[in-house]
């Protein structure tokens, strides 16, 4: 075993970096970018049951601060992906497939056919898209949210993640968390998606960036590092039986290291990948090693969760 490596959902993985969905996925030549790059893992796009073409452009936007999106979904029907992880070389590094469907029963046809199709690959069930009009994050009301963990779990009886948007009010890490130990199959939690509906304003122009839902969308990178943190560690702290994978301003090694810390065993990289491409896992494995290393840290798996309080 490398000081990278690590076991989730009795997987092997290489190192603990992947893909936050949604950044280097769409198609195969994205997924076949991760799949020779350094990531221990990859997920792909949030599939919907039929394909998508998503939100008008221009819909993603880098600022010097991280990104703001409102990409809509942009997919191509779940079938595309499946396909893909019925291809997919397990031996060569685990496969995360995203799910994102518009309905319950959207959700519950494409469960049952990823169920059927019996593959190694881990499903994240999305329930935190900020960016499709009309359709509020599932995960932002609770009775909702029960209402499809309920009926998903019942269909899909292996262990499955939920995609969690964040919370900023410890009521709500108390009451998102008591929802998910509900479910046993409910085996990790991805914290967080964007924070959503934020506005960037181009002060030249006097215009926002963006052209979906009058500019509003989700922002990544800087900007979220520390709420990232934050709803990593509370949900650590309030699932113990669960796995948690952070995302969220990851773009260094230092970064990797602290969503360990505050109890990641995986870690997603977006915005940061997204604008310098695959060969950053290479670059963060690098700088992780030599953190554990100055650290005396003989594993990753000596970190999680090892933050300490004052
Ligand atoms: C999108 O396609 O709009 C992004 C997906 C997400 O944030 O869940």
């Amino acid at each position: 075993m490398s000081k990278l490596s690590t076991t989730f959902l009795g997987h092997t993985f290489a190192n603990p970096l992947m893909n936050a969905s949604g950044v280097y996925c769409m198609d195969a030549t994205d997924l076949g970018a991760l799949h020779t790059s350094d990531s221990g893992s990859y997920i792909t796009k949030s599939c919907t049951l039929e394909a998508r073409a998503g939100n008008p452009e221009p819909r993603y936007r880098a600022t010097p601060l991280g990104s703001i999106n409102s990409m809509g979904l942009p997919n191509k029907g779940y079938g595309y992906y499946l396909d893909l992880a019925r291809a997919h070389d397990y031996s060569h590094k685990p496969l995360f497939m995203s799910v994102a469907g518009l309905s319950l029963a959207d959700n519950l046809v494409m469960m049952r056919t990823i169920r059927d199709a019996n593959l190694p690959a881990i499903v994240e069930l999305n329930l935190s898209c900020p960016n499709v009009p009309g359709k509020p994050q599932i995960a932002y009301d609770f009775a909702a949210m029960d209402a499809m963990l309920a009926a998903v779990t019942k269909e899909y009886t292996r262990p499955i993640g939920v995609k969690m948007p964040p919370y900023f009010d410890i009521a709500h890490f108390d009451e998102a968390a008591a929802i998910l130990n509900r479910y046993p199959t409910v085996a990790f939690i991805t914290c967080i998606n964007s924070i959503g509906n934020a506005l960037v304003i181009d002060t030249e122009s006097e215009s926002v960036v963006i052209k979906p839902k009058d500019g509003f969308g989700g922002i990544g990178g800087d900007y979220v590092l520390p709420t990232a943190l934050a709803n990593v560690n509370a949900f650590y702290r309030r699932c113990p039986e669960k796995r948690v994978i952070g995302c969220g301003g990851v773009k260094t090694g230092e970064h990797v290291f602290q969503h360990l810390l505050a109890g990641a065993s995986l870690v997603q990289v977006g915005t940061a990948l997204q604008e310098e491409g695959p060969g950053i896992f290479a670059r963060l494995n690098a700088e992780l090693i030599a953190l554990l290393d100055r650290k005396g840290y003989k594993n990753i798996d000596e970190v999680r969760g090892r933050l300490k309080t004052l």
